[in-house]
């Protein structure tokens, strides 16, 4: 049976993504924000988030797929689901769970480029440096590790401990 060690429980997620969330609110106040969730880890931190803005914002979601059932990128990312808003000249804030090796991220700003959006931005729930191979801009990040596997608040093992309310890192998986 893996171990779970905590990183941030829930309250400290609380007061993490509320900052967050009134930071967005100051930087996008004459903005035309649009949320892109990448699926379908991000969906319990866009939604905490979401709700934190103080200005209007609309949502939608992409699912772009790296990893297998294990603990490390494949580097083989896919888009399996696109968005359905036309975000041609919109602001766009791309909204992730983790970024790790940031290959998965890179893929999503060159995808949504693409469509032309006004502006394009990166937010993620935690940045996590040690294996990144891709140098990206990361706009927004509540928390950054160095490194673990990290469960909980939408983060899966395996599909496994999305439903967490605080983050662990997963020992001995
Ligand atoms: P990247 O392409 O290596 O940056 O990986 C990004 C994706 O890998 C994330 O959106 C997660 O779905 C998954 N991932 C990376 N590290 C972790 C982790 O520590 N826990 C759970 N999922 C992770
Ligand atoms: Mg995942």
């Amino acid at each position: 049976m893996p171990d779970l060690a905590p990183i941030l429980s829930k309250e400290d997620i609380e007061i993490r993504v509320a900052d967050l969330a009134n930071t967005i609110s100051e930087d996008y106040i004459d903005g035309d924000l649009v949320l892109i969730g990448v699926l379908k880890g991000s969906f319990i931190f866009l939604s905490d988030l979401l709700r934190g803005l103080t200005i209007p914002a609309e949502v939608d979601f992409i699912c772009a797929s790296s990893y297998g059932s294990g603990t490390a990128s494949s580097g083989n990312i896919r888009l399996t689901k696109a968005p359905d808003i036309d975000i041609e000249n919109r602001d766009i804030l791309i909204v992730e769970d983790i970024i790790d090796t940031g290959l998965t991220s890179a893929y999503c700003i060159d995808v949504l480029s693409a469509l032309d959006p006004k502006t394009i931005r990166l937010c993620t729930m935690v940045d996590k440096k040690e294996r990144r191979k891709k140098s990206i801009p990361v706009d927004y990040a509540c928390c950054t590790v160095d490194a673990g596997f990290l469960v909980g608040y939408g983060l899966d093992y395996d599909q496994k401990y999305r439903g967490l309310t605080g983050i662990y890192e997963l020992k001995g998986a």
